[in-house]
């Protein structure tokens, strides 16, 4: 089975705003999300004024999909022409840079109601923690529905929030870690003991629990494309700059 690119992205505005992937170092969650990516912006279940944004503090893995932008102001820029735009923001002014990010995405929707978008926010736990949430994300988990607006919390760990997960509509798990098992149960009645055996047998491999139906399904992992082909292509600026008027 294939991951569902537009349930997880949200090509529908009928689901709660959040979806929360979560898994240990390493055990594929950046690649999942980025080939997914890679599907849902050739997708046809989004419509064309659909768009897709990375915000990743860690600055690490989403480069294929598209050149890194350093801040908002030219992701923004990126987004009139483009269907996706990667983030690597300073992680010194992360915070505000989010929170411009997320005016604009209700600005845009409040001007044109087609517009709709999904944002993915790597190590979302930079930003949210068992007891804060920062006043653009909660706007965006509990506004962000009926704007067409998609958050992904992307986490080492299980986060623990009331805000996020009151206004989620699924999680993606992939390994976890054994602390996070007892909150899993409480908060969802997931059993990690019975689902983590089942991931361990094969590597990269993930499960999704969908917090409407409460079903939980298996997935094998997803393959890696021998060529990942951008989605926005890296502009060759300087090279008339660079070429040798000699040769
Ligand atoms: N489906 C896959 N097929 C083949 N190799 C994979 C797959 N998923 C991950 N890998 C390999 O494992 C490495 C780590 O994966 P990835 O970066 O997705 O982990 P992660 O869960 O995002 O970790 P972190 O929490 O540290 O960001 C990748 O660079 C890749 O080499
Ligand atoms: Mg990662």
């Amino acid at each position: 089975m294939t991951i569902c690119a537009n349930e997880l992205f949200g090509s529908k505005r009928d689901k709660p705003a959040v979806r929360q992937v979560y898994g240990l170092s390493g055990q594929g969650k950046t690649v999942m999300l980025a080939e997914a990516l890679r599907s849902a912006c050739r997708s046809s279940k989004f419509g064309a004024k659909h768009r897709f944004v990375v915000f990743d503090v860690k600055h690490d893995g989403y480069e294929s999909l598209a050149p890194p932008n350093p801040n908002v102001v030219t992701a923004i820029r990126q987004l009139n022409r483009e269907k996706i735009a990667v983030i690597h923001p300073d992680i010194k002014t992360a915070k505000e840079e989010l929170d411009d990010l997320i005016d604009f995405l209700f600005d845009a929707s409040d001007y044109d109601p087609d517009f709709s978008a999904t944002l993915v926010l790597e190590e979302s736990s930079t930003f949210i923690t068992a007891h804060k949430v920062p006043d653009q994300i909660k706007r965006m988990a509990t506004q962000g529905r009926s704007k067409g607006l998609t958050l992904i919390l992307v986490n080492q760990r299980a986060l623990s929030n009331r805000w996020t997960d009151t206004q989620s509509s699924s999680i993606t798990m992939f390994r976890l870690a054994i602390p996070d098992r007892k909150m899993l149960k409480e908060r969802w009645g997931l059993i990690a003991e019975e689902i983590d055996p089942k991931l361990a047998k094969k590597k990269f491999s993930f499960a999704h629990f969908d917090l409407e139906t409460l079903e939980t399904s298996f997935y094998q992992p997803i393959k890696m494309p021998r060529n990942r082909t951008p989605i926005v292509k890296r502009r060759e600026r300087y090279t008339s700059l660079f070429r040798n008027p000699f040769s």
